[in-house]
């Protein structure tokens, strides 16, 4: 079965063809730049972006995999969460080509494809485990025990990670998206000289809060002398605090769940400290840690066609209804 994936939740335009027999055939993936000129994403810009790109791109992508329209089995594209309209471009372009060509589509729900991104490597983790979400727009902790049986564990209850990122980066005078380049910068900073709260480690439970940091890491610059150093200095004691935060909740929950496999997905899942705390945390606790290739952590088609590949071979498929969904809980997803 070959399964063509589209991606247009929010500003990459990303298109994939995965084959059931032979895995990832190609995947392309188009990042708009309007973001970083404007220092965030103004939905109608994407929408008009993705539309732009996504006929070549979708033919690009079969020219790599070596493969014609006539030889699409069928078409999964992101219905959800996203920005309205521009999950409606890939919606609306995927539904319409699976019906000229008379084969099914599936609607697919972005954070269940990140959260099944580790599967497309060779080293993937076995159902059951435990997955923790970091993107732009989620944080949860999430017990997978099997497709499209998911529990939510601990959601962020305001910013979302990678959102935490991105507001700290841009008060620290950084251009968007500036979780990746904030990483970098911490990368000359210096410990101890300025302390961060973990937020939320000493209440019970698995919920996570990261909007005080981003408020503490304004009063912390603001009160400082504003120097290329103290900048790094700060980018780094917002990292460490952040990840000490995910590392804490991680131990918990794999100690509540006895789970012992840990996956990292969404596109903070591209932080190296994150990754190597993580990876001590499950050496320590005699656990597995998996996640995707760099370029998978971050939106792409790949993850949405192997998620629509998978939910298709088990005969799922859409209605007849056209329905994208901007707030979509991942919980109602549930096949199973
Ligand atoms: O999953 P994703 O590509 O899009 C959403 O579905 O939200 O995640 C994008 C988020 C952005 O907030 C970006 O700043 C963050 O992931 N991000 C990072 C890194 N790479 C991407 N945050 C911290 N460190 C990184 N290396
Ligand atoms: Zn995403």
């Amino acid at each position: 079965m070959i399964i063509l994936g589209i991606e247009t939740s929010c500003d990459d335009t990303g298109v994939a063809v995965y084959d059931g027999n032979a895995g990832l055939l190609s995947h392309v993936l188009y990042s708009q730049v309007e973001p970083a000129l404007y220092g965030g994403v103004v939905p109608e810009l994407a929408s008009r972006d993705h539309l732009r790109k996504i006929t070549p791109l979708i033919e690009e992508c079969l020219k790599r995999a070596g493969i014609s329209r006539n030889e699409i089995d069928g078409v999964a594209y992101t219905a959800g969460p996203g920005l309205i309209g521009a999950l409606l471009v890939g919606a609306v372009y995927g539904r319409s080509l699976a019906w000229a060509l008379e084969i099914p589509s599936l609607a697919v729900h972005h954070m269940e494809a990140h959260l099944l991104a580790p599967l497309l490597e060779t080293h993937a983790p076995e159902f059951p485990f435990l997955a923790l979400l970091v993107s732009g727009g989620h944080t949860m902790l999430v017990e997978v025990s099997g497709l499209g049986q998911y529990q939510i564990l601990g959601e962020t209850l305001d910013d979302a990670v990678g959102e935490a990122f991105d507001k700290t980066a841009k008060l620290l005078g950084l251009e968007y998206p500036g979780g990746p380049k904030l990483a970098r910068l911490a990368e000359q900073g210096h410990h101890g000289k300025f302390k961060f709260p973990r937020p939320m480690v000493n209440r019970p439970g698995l919920d996570f809060s990261f909007s005080g940091l981003k408020t503490h890491t304004l009063t912390t610059w603001q009160r400082s002398d504003q120097s290329d150093q103290t900048r790094a200095d700060i980018a780094l004691e917002f990292q460490s605090a952040v990840v000490d935060t995910l590392r804490i909740k991680c131990h918990r929950a794999m100690e509540q769940t006895g789970l012992r496999r840990l996956v990292i997905a969404g596109g903070v899942g591209a932080n190296l400290a994150l990754r190597s705390a993580l990876h001590h945390l499950v050496k320590d606790l005699e656990g597995e840690l998996f996640f995707p290739r760099i370029e998978f952590c971050t939106d792409n088609g790949a993850m949405v066609a192997f998620c629509g590949y998978l939910h298709l071979a088990q005969g799922e498929r859409d209605g007849s209804e056209f329905i994208v969904r901007p707030r979509w809980e991942l919980t109602s997803s549930q096949s199973g």
